[in-house]
């Protein structure tokens, strides 16, 4: 039988491709297979005086961003680092110089924000996409042009309303940020929302709104509802809303996500507490 030829470069990129792989996590390959033939032959051989099995074991070094601190210590150095941020700019270049969270590591840039940072209205979405990696800005990418249309829908634009991420760098792949780097990056959103201090917070989709209104209701139960988002010294009108990326997969619920616009609009323009219709 004749062995199938090697994939070339460019069938092997696709397939990787394919698989969510879309970025590269150091500028040299490490061999996990190794890693695991290592650790297997620990376990196995227990017994064995350590040294004895030193060449077979030594680990390639770990790539630079391994070396990011104790999720617990990156924590509380987060929240030192965030509260006491006397404005955006500076806000934005602490984060610029923060390594205590993995995924800067792995991602291209920081993406802070976009739009005006004296709007009345924010919008907070969960974290950079690729398109958003690659540009420095939130909600450029299918979802973002939908957003877009969405904000025009009530007479909203990136000149008048302000744009964030829980998480401000991509997740590798656009996995789902864990819980650790959700909670590491969670001061600095907060602090943000601080200073843009708006008179209504949009969170956009599930993680958004469960991180930034500490509710463990899904979106079904939370969008359309009024929520405070309580910044210590005053209380911000939140309405969450479905992300526009679930928007774009379930079109149906469009309907709904138009009834919390116009609540939005409303509290806009009177400024008093609005209610959207439920259903
Ligand atoms: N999805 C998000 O939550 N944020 C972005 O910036 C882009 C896509």
């Amino acid at each position: 039988m004749t062995p199938d030829p090697a994939p070339s470069m460019h069938q092997l990129l696709a397939f990787y491709l394919e698989a969510g792989v879309d970025c590269a996590l150091s500028d040299e390959p490490v061999s996990r297979m190794t890693d695991e033939v290592a650790a297997a032959a620990v376990e196995s051989r227990p017994s064995r005086p350590a040294a004895a099995l030193q060449p077979a074991l030594e680990p390639a070094a770990p790539p630079p961003h391994i070396a990011a601190p104790a999720p617990d210590a990156a924590i509380i150095s987060a929240r030192e680092a965030a509260a006491p941020a006397p404005s955006l700019e500076a806000l934005r270049a602490l984060m610029e110089s923060f390594d205590g969270c993995a995924l800067k590591a792995t991602a291209t840039r920081l993406v802070f924000a976009d739009g005006n940072p004296q709007a009345r209205i924010m919008f907070v979405g969960e974290a950079p996409g690729r398109e958003e990696d690659i540009e420095g800005l939130p909600f450029v990418g299918r979802s973002g042009k939908l957003l877009d249309r969405m904000l025009a829908a009530i007479g909203l634009n990136r000149g008048n309303a302000y744009i964030a991420n829980v998480i401000p760098w991509r997740p590798p792949g656009n996995r789902t940020p864990t819980p650790q780097e959700t909670q590491i990056c969670l001061p600095f959103i907060r602090r943000q929302i601080e200073l843009v201090d708006p008179d209504v917070l949009v969170t956009l989709g599930n993680p958004s709104t469960q991180t930034l209104l500490a509710t463990r209701d899904g979106i079904m139960r939370t969008r359309g509802r009024w929520f405070d988002f309580d910044t210590g010294s005053r209380k911000i009108r939140a309405l969450p809303t479905f992300h526009p990326a679930y928007l774009l997969r379930q079109p149906s619920y469009k309907r709904l996500a138009w009834q919390d616009l116009r609540a939005i609009a409303t509290a806009l323009e009177d400024g008093s507490e609005a209610t959207a219709p439920s259903s």
